[in-house]
């Protein structure tokens, strides 16, 4: 159950799993995994993504993302990241909670925290407060850090984009920043370094999950979310698969 309150002060009866970590760490393909198997037992799952996951926070992402956009300003890129985040949550993340569903997400706050609160230099305090104020305070459950050395991380990157552009040397302040994060809150993270095999990494997260979930309302025990975990599953996003 999601701890933070929801608009009217009670508590949110969806899970919410976040998944970071540098640049090709494999988090879409364990999200998509995780989605999957938590799919294969009735749950109601969102899989989403950041920069992402509504109409308009995928416009922003085409501009905060494209390449053309070199040198854009860092405090112009940690709008554009919030922005997009506080849409995200707003018409997608908190209602899918509110029902009893399992929300996956791609990365969230923690990213803007890591690349433009630490690696752009612009102060971890400053950009976890405007995105808290952008979420109204929403915070994951379990946050799923994949943990991977910056350089083995951009070498399975493909068609980079703005931000995976960015020097090896940018990419390793992010992935410790990363496992710093982590380290400040080790019962809300679950670090696991990326170079593991995929299904042993896939199942040390579903049992980390399950264990959350056996404290929250199933799809299938909330009368509200009867009729949405019948229905299809519905992905957000297809996010790339090695990344
Ligand atoms: P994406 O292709 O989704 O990267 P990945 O698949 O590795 O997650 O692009 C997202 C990029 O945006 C990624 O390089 C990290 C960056 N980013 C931020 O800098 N701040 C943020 O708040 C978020 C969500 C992403």
């Amino acid at each position: 159950m999601t701890e933070t309150p929801d608009a009217a002060g009670g508590p949110l009866p969806g899970v919410f799993v976040a998944f970071e970590g540098g640049d090709g760490a494999g988090k879409s393909t364990q999200a998509r995994a995780l989605a999957e198997a938590l799919r294969a037992s009735g749950r109601e799952v969102v899989l989403t993504r950041e920069p992402g996951g509504t109409s308009a926070a995928e416009a922003i992402r085409d501009v905060v993302l494209d390449p053309a956009h070199t040198g854009l300003d860092p405090r112009a890129e940690a709008l554009l990241f919030a922005a997009s985040r506080g849409e995200h949550v707003a018409r997608l993340v908190r209602p899918a909670l509110q029902r009893g569903a399992v929300v996956i997400t791609d990365r969230y706050l923690d990213s803007s925290i890591a690349y433009q609160g630490v690696a752009r230099g612009l102060g971890l305090e400053v950009v976890e407060e405007l995105n808290l104020w952008a979420t109204r305070d929403l915070l994951p459950d379990l946050t799923v850090v994949l943990d991977v050395d910056a350089g083995h991380g951009l070498a399975r990157v493909t068609d980079p984009n703005r931000l995976e552009d960015e020097p090896e040397s940018f990419h390793a302040v992010v992935v410790q920043a990363f496992r710093d994060l982590a380290a400040r809150d080790p019962q809300r993270y679950l670090v696991i370094p990326a170079s593991g095999d995929r299904d042993a990494i896939a199942a040390q997260v579903l049992a980390r999950v399950e264990q959350l979930l056996d404290r929250a309302p199933t799809a299938q025990t909330d009368p509200v979310a009867v009729s949405s975990a019948a229905a299809p599953p519905h992905d957000q996003s297809e996010p790339g698969a090695a990344t």
